[in-house]
């Protein structure tokens, strides 16, 4: 597996294989790698000839009061997991490679809509944040495909509405959550958690599959089953941020006759913010 963070060495590369003729798919993290990535690395290797994948803890995603600076950074052993499921490239640009002219001048890209709400509205400039990092990335590697956790529901949503928005010609792949045997969402978060707060952080998708199987029932008291949810969150040891059911393509609030529908969930355990969510089709 080649190694570069020069964006110059990077475009070399991508301009060979193109060249060959190869085709891409892209990977965007920002490191402290762990199977949720890993199964995107597993999903690109399936779409294209190259896979690459790229380690860049965005500041611009990060709110002033988050933890852009405590965010785990474990590089050596992010690239032996890279090598081990066979990625091709891994880029690793410095934050002034990316910024040069740093975060305040930045031209940015916003995703009305869709960034609203939710992790949006508890996280500003969250979402401009990851738009933008991934627009240019995305100029960067020109990937044929790119893959996504569909753990960032919201994210994987913002980014679908932006390519489509902009015409960017990127073929945007959602992957399914990998969980922990507990049901627990793998995240990098996760590793601020001790035995024992893992074993309260499960109730969230507890709670989670539980208005999952409500709404399979047929009951479609939205508003009330978030009530419950929140209220079993609390009683367990979470801060609920937000528990709503959603349309899975606008996620504005259900409505009676929507089929597609995920359920979205932020909560609190202690100064750790977990999210997690659950698609229901009706
Ligand atoms: O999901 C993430 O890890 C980040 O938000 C992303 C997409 C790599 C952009 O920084």
């Amino acid at each position: 597996m080649q190694s570069v963070s020069e964006i110059k060495s990077l475009r070399s590369q991508i301009k060979a294989w193109r060249q060959q003729g190869l085709s891409i798919a892209f990977v965007p993290t920002m490191g402290n790698l762990h199977n949720g990535h890993f199964s995107l690395v597993e999903k690109a290797k399936t779409l294209a000839d190259k896979v690459v994948v790229s380690i860049f803890v965005n500041p611009m995603q990060f709110g002033a009061s988050e933890d852009l600076d405590s965010y785990p950074r474990t590089l050596d052993e992010d690239k032996r997991g890279l090598a081990n499921f066979g990625a091709d490239l891994v880029f690793t640009p410095s934050v002034e490679a990316i910024y040069p002219n740093g975060l305040e001048a930045q031209s940015y890209v916003d995703v009305p809509g869709v960034s609203m709400g939710y992790c949006g509205g508890a996280r500003p400039g969250h979402f401009k944040g990851v738009a933008t990092v991934v627009t240019k990335l995305f100029n960067m590697v020109q990937p044929d495909f790119a893959c996504f956790g569909e753990k960032d529901y919201q994210q994987l949503q913002v980014i679908k509405t932006m390519v489509r928005d902009l015409s960017i010609p990127i073929e945007i792949v959602g992957v399914p959550t990998q969980r922990e045997v507990s049901g627990l969402a793998m995240s990098s978060r996760n590793g601020y958690l001790t035995s024992d707060e893992k074993d309260t952080a499960k109730i969230l998708f507890q709670t989670l599959s539980n208005a999952a199987k409500t709404l399979e029932s047929g009951n479609k008291d939205f508003a009330e089953i978030e009530q419950q949810a929140k209220t079993n969150l609390l009683e367990n040891g979470l801060t609920p941020d937000y528990f709503a059911i959603a349309n899975a393509i606008t996620l504005k609030p259900a409505k009676l006759d929507d089929q597609q529908l995920v359920i979205l969930a932020a909560a609190f355990l202690g100064k750790v913010r977990l999210i997690d969510n659950l698609q229901v089709s009706l």
